[in-house]
């Protein structure tokens, strides 16, 4: 039975994108189990996507041009064929979150990724909608089930900024830092928010999934003014220069991974997040969240506590923890 075209158009895909050479068309109609018009007509579509893909009698496909354009099979041309978690790929959600949740609570299990270019209701903390424009960022949502650890499961946010840096870094070369509690920076900007939602089991009261939402602004050439002092993107960064968003996706995807291998006992996580963080020594105030208008205390920023807790020094003198579901923390003179 021949697949649907959509499918094997990101097969062939896949095969093209990790070839460095031509590859022929009876090596792609081979491994992938289909007709050679099969192949010709997902060519043909991935010509009408942008994909330069020069044809050879005797040589067969040679891909010349990459439009930063996200697929199931771009991802997929980044990552081992062996991994375990399927990749579903959405051109628009009106969440990732949101859509693996219904995974989840139809068996889905560790791994499982949902990624799609657009959100319609993109979520952010505490109840606010995260901008997710078509095109140009990355939304992708990652499944963790069963979770052990639960007490700590706020670290695992705070991994995740720690493992998306990473990603950042391998993928594009810049070094994104951490502003506590797990938003990332660039020049002192935000590129990146994390949104963790977690279920628990009635009965129990134990956490049985976690979703793990992380929202990268890639190629993004402007933002709104309302939020055009505190949000970047890479690309803004980066002179306008434009970054493969697949192969971020596909190593934003390697980290978690490896996170989830990690999960609970790191030591790594906590060093390289104090070595990320620019809180830490900052002048900052202090936002109580229970507490409607509540007023701000400012203070001094001491050091990162081993459960990623921030250790302050308040200007009346005295020194207190601060929790991320407790306070928002806001630098003196700004965001940072
Ligand atoms: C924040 O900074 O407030 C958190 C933003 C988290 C956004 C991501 S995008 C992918 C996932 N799906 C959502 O609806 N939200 C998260």
């Amino acid at each position: 039975m021949e697949k649907k075209p959509e499918m094997l158009k990101d097969d062939v895909l896949k095969l093209i994108l990790r070839e460095n050479d031509y590859i022929s068309g009876e090596t792609i109609s081979r491994t992938l189990g289909v007709s050679r018009t099969a192949v010709n007509s997902a060519v043909k579509a991935l010509r009408q996507d942008g994909y330069g893909i020069i044809s050879s009698t005797n040589k067969g496909y040679l891909l010349t041009e990459i439009p930063d354009i996200l697929s199931k099979g771009s991802i997929a041309s980044y990552l081992p064929d062996n991994r375990c978690g399927e990749v579903y790929f959405f051109e628009s959600v009106d969440s990732t979150n949101n859509v693996l949740k219904d995974l989840a609570s139809k068996g889905a299990d560790t791994g499982t990724t949902v990624i799609a270019d657009h959100q319609t209701g993109g979520k952010g903390r505490r109840g606010r909608s995260f901008a997710s424009p078509s095109g140009a960022g990355i939304y992708l949502s990652y499944l963790l089930k069963p979770v052990s650890g639960f007490n700590r499961v706020s670290d695992l946010t705070s991994w995740t900024a720690v493992a998306v840096s990473d990603a950042i870094k391998c993928a594009c070369g810049l070094d994104a830092q951490i502003k506590w509690v797990n938003d990332l920076l660039l020049n002192r900007k935000k590129i990146c928010g994390i949104l963790t939602e977690v279920s628990v089991e009635g009965e129990s009261g134990l956490i049985d999934t976690c979703i793990i939402g992380i929202g990268v602004n890639v190629n993004e050439s402007s933002f709104p003014a309302e939020i055009s002092d505190i949000a970047t993107s890479l690309s803004i960064e980066s002179n306008g220069k434009l970054y493969s968003r697949s192969r971020l996706a596909s190593e934003m995807i390697k980290v978690m991974d490896k996170l989830a291998a990690d999960w609970p006992d790191n030591s790594y996580y906590l060093e390289r997040y104090r070595e990320l963080n620019i809180t830490s020594g900052s002048r900052i105030t202090a936002f109580p969240l229970m507490i409607e208008n509540g007023q701000g205390r400012t203070g001094t920023a001491l050091s990162i506590n081993d459960d990623f807790s921030l250790k302050v020094r308040f200007d009346d003198g005295s020194v207190e923890d601060l929790r991320s579901g407790e306070v928002s923390v806001r630098g003196l003179y700004g965001y940072t």
